[in-house]
């Protein structure tokens, strides 16, 4: 079995002065929840979610090797323990991203020993309106930690695709649980589970099994409800996994949906695809309701939402459904070929619930991309 170690490099290879990189890394929606976690980001149970295409971050990494010779120690090149990097937020330097950008380097310090011989220019931003309230943890993290291997890569161009990929996943995780979730693959697993194979804990894998046409280009209409800032942050709220009543039929029960989903997946069964996710989103949520102390992120139109979705797919059978995230907006779900009568139905019935009417159209993507 894989372990943490075996990302720990020994030497390098090459050497490399200065240059810099580009990716972009997708969002992702789960469909199985990660609400939980053990020490180093290790999940509590394993999750699976839906790669996004649209709402994604771009950043660009360029880095230049600082000068240590002894001449020069003690100068403002040399910052000791501190990492040394700049980080521009479309462009405008943003200092209030710096304390969780130095928290991430400090934790990938192990897996990338080289991270204090570079001084890092970091220029990221987002495709969706950094005020929508859609999180950019895990698009940032995993684009940071793709630029991040193709430096290592420089360092060290022997390494295999997998590797790479793996490891990238890996650290990006140590950024943010579920951007290990945004590196490569349609439909991404991560944690441990029994009857997926590749399964891991350290990073999310590709689903390996088959996944039926029904699920080609599916949509997801994310309906902004609420952009304020969250009550309780998600750290918070995994946190409160811990002594939760419900915990560990919690962690079991994601175990058995994830094995529901596999056949789900094979076969193409949208019913069946609907109450898992669904139950999901609002298990999600019970969870959060049943903590100590309890919080609701739910807003009134969130419950206005999923309600009219209810009536609208009993009233015409058409396999729409809603999951959520750890905050008030609705991602709507559902097949290509009923996208024409959902939209119209958003437009009609939802958009009123929407924060000035605002909505973002997504669809299943692919991953992170070198650009
Ligand atoms: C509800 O990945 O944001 O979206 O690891 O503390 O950064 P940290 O948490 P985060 O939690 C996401 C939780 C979720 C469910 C999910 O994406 O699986």
């Amino acid at each position: 079995m894989i372990s943490a170690k075996d990302f720990i490099p020994s030497k390098y290879t090459h050497s490399v002065e200065k240059g810099n990189f580009q990716w972009s890394a997708p969002s992702n929606i789960a469909l199985v929840k990660y609400w939980g976690k053990k020490d180093n980001q290790i999940p509590a149970n394993p999750s699976v979610s839906f790669t996004l295409n649209n709402c994604k971050t771009i950043t660009k990494l360029a880095f230049a090797k600082k000068d240590i010779s002894p001449e020069v120690s003690g100068s403002l090149n040399v910052t000791g323990n501190n990492f040394s990097f700049d980080l521009l937020f479309e462009g405008q330097p943003k200092e209030d991203f710096k304390p969780k950008i130095q928290k991430f380097l400090e934790r990938i310090e192990i897996y990338l020993p080289f991270l204090k011989d570079y001084h890092f220019t970091i220029d990221t931003e987002n495709t969706f309106p950094h005020s929508s309230g859609i999180a950019s943890s895990a698009s940032g993290m995993a684009a940071l930690a793709m630029n991040l291997m193709s430096l290592e890569k420089a360092l060290n161009p022997e390494m295999t695709e997998e590797y790479f990929y793996q490891k990238a996943s890996l650290l990006a995780r140590l950024g943010s649980g579920s951007a290990c979730r945004s590196v490569k693959g349609q439909v991404v697993v991560w944690g441990n589970h029994a009857n997926i194979t590749g399964s891991s804990d350290l990073f999310g894998v590709e689903f390996p099994n088959a996944i039926h046409a029904n699920f080609k280009n599916f949509q997801d209409t994310i309906l902004l409800v609420d952009k304020g800032e969250k009550q309780v942050s998600s750290t918070i709220g995994h946190d409160l996994m811990h002594n939760h009543p419900f915990a560990e039929r919690r962690f079991a029960q994601a175990h058995e949906n994830l094995d529901q989903l596999i056949s789900i997946f094979e076969s193409g069964n949208l019913d069946e695809f609907i109450k898992i996710v669904e139950s999901e989103a609002l298990t999600l949520h019970a969870m959060m309701m049943t903590s100590m102390p309890y919080f609701i992120l739910m807003k009134p139109n969130t419950l206005e939402i999923i309600n009219a979705i209810w009536k609208f797919r009993n009233e015409t059978k058409i396999p729409v459904c809603f999951t959520l995230d750890a905050g008030a907006n609705v991602h709507v779900l559902y097949p290509q070929n009923v996208a024409e009568k959902v939209l119209q139905f958003i437009k009609n019935e939802l958009v009123g619930y929407c924060q000035n009417g605002q909505y973002i159209c997504d669809e299943i993507g692919n991953g992170a991309v070198l650009i």
